[in-house]
């Protein structure tokens, strides 16, 4: 059975757009997710941060460059991160995925604007501590950009507004292994040091995105949208969406990352619950996002952690919905 949101709370005009910093991978649902936050005067996006993971991180900031330029907001910075995540060595790009390119071997040009010069845990501590507002981090690849920071100025615990994060699996199965997903599988070690900070964070993770399917009936109407930032998710999707077939024998995507910036945008229509989460680092399990139930009696392992917001249902029709709609303006 289908869950459907409570009706909304009234919300009280929002005045400040919340300033976000987006660490990605990019990737093609990494593009809807960049592209989503652009569209939303709720929003500021103050910068991209890139990581590895979809692509090598090189790689990852030329598409970040390039995704900006084509939308028109090369103004916005980005940083490039981590090559390689805090310990074990880079698992290798998923070009099965979003293509060797990262952006669906559509064959872009070269960007035209260079790189921010610091990396991303150096911009990431300079620009929440030269805000007069809060920043919230939304990572929506793996987590070693993050994990960085954090360790470089331990002061951003109570400076940030947030982690809202692409990743995990509370109660659902993963999907880079049968235990984990995939951007927490990709750098477990900086994953447990930022579930065990006590910033407030929301995990958006497979319990919610495995279901998160966009079908081709919505995929198709981007290409309706007369705007450069839809027309390239409409070149670049066809190549995820052969992957879903493929592997889903679905027609759609999975909008894994689009669905932190409707968090950010919707939280009304998100079902969670609160968790203290331990990352697994061992075994069959590594990579898993463990949280601690009510049930068992030896939980000495999440004691003292802080409590998780762990998303479980939401009303994906009506985001998917509203998330076409900003693809949609001009
Ligand atoms: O497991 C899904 C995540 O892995 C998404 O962020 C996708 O872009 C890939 O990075
Ligand atoms: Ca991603």
């Amino acid at each position: 059975m289908r869950w459907t949101a409570p009706p909304p709370a009234p919300r009280k005009a929002q005045t400040v757009p919340r300033k976000i910093i987006i660490d990605t991978d990019p990737g093609i649902d990494d593009a809807l997710a960049i592209y989503y936050a652009l569209a939303a005067p709720e929003l500021e996006l103050v910068g991209v941060t890139t990581i590895f993971g979809n692509c090598e991180a090189p790689l990852s900031t030329t598409n970040a460059l390039r995704l900006l330029e084509i939308a028109g907001r090369s103004d916005i910075p980005v940083a490039e991160g981590a090559h390689a995540p805090l310990v074990v060595p880079f698992g290798g790009a998923a070009d099965f995925v979003h293509g060797a390119d990262g952006q669906g071997d559509v064959n872009l040009p070269p960007p035209k604007t260079a790189k921010h010069p610091l990396s991303a845990a150096q911009f990431i501590i300079e620009m929440v501590n030269r805000s007069p507002d809060p920043i919230t981090l939304v990572p929506i690849g793996p987590l070693t950009n993050i994990a960085l920071a954090l360790a470089l100025d331990p002061t951003l615990e109570r400076k940030l507004g947030g982690i809202v994060l692409m990743g995990g699996n509370a109660f659902a199965l993963g999907n880079i292994t049968p235990t984990a997903e995939a951007n927490i599988h990709a750098d477990p070690e900086a994953a447990e040091r930022v579930f065990r900070t006590h910033v407030p964070i929301v995990m958006v993770g497979l319990d919610l995105t495995d279901r998160a399917l966009m079908t081709g009936d919505k995929i198709d109407q981007l290409a309706t949208f007369d705007n450069p930032r839809a027309q390239h998710l409409a070149r670049i999707i066809p190549f995820y969406r052969k992957f879903h077939q493929q592997w889903y024998e679905a027609d759609g995507i999975l909008i894994h990352d689009s669905m932190t910036i409707a968090y950010l945008l919707h939280p009304h229509l998100f079902r969670t619950r609160n968790y203290q989460i331990v990352v697994e680092l061992h075994g069959v399990n590594r990579g898993r996002t463990t949280p601690a139930l009510e049930r068992g009696i030896n939980r000495e392992a999440w004691a003292g952690r802080p409590n998780v917001t762990v998303c479980l249902d939401a009303d994906i029709s009506a985001l998917i919905d509203l998330e076409l709609q900003y693809h949609a303006k001009p």
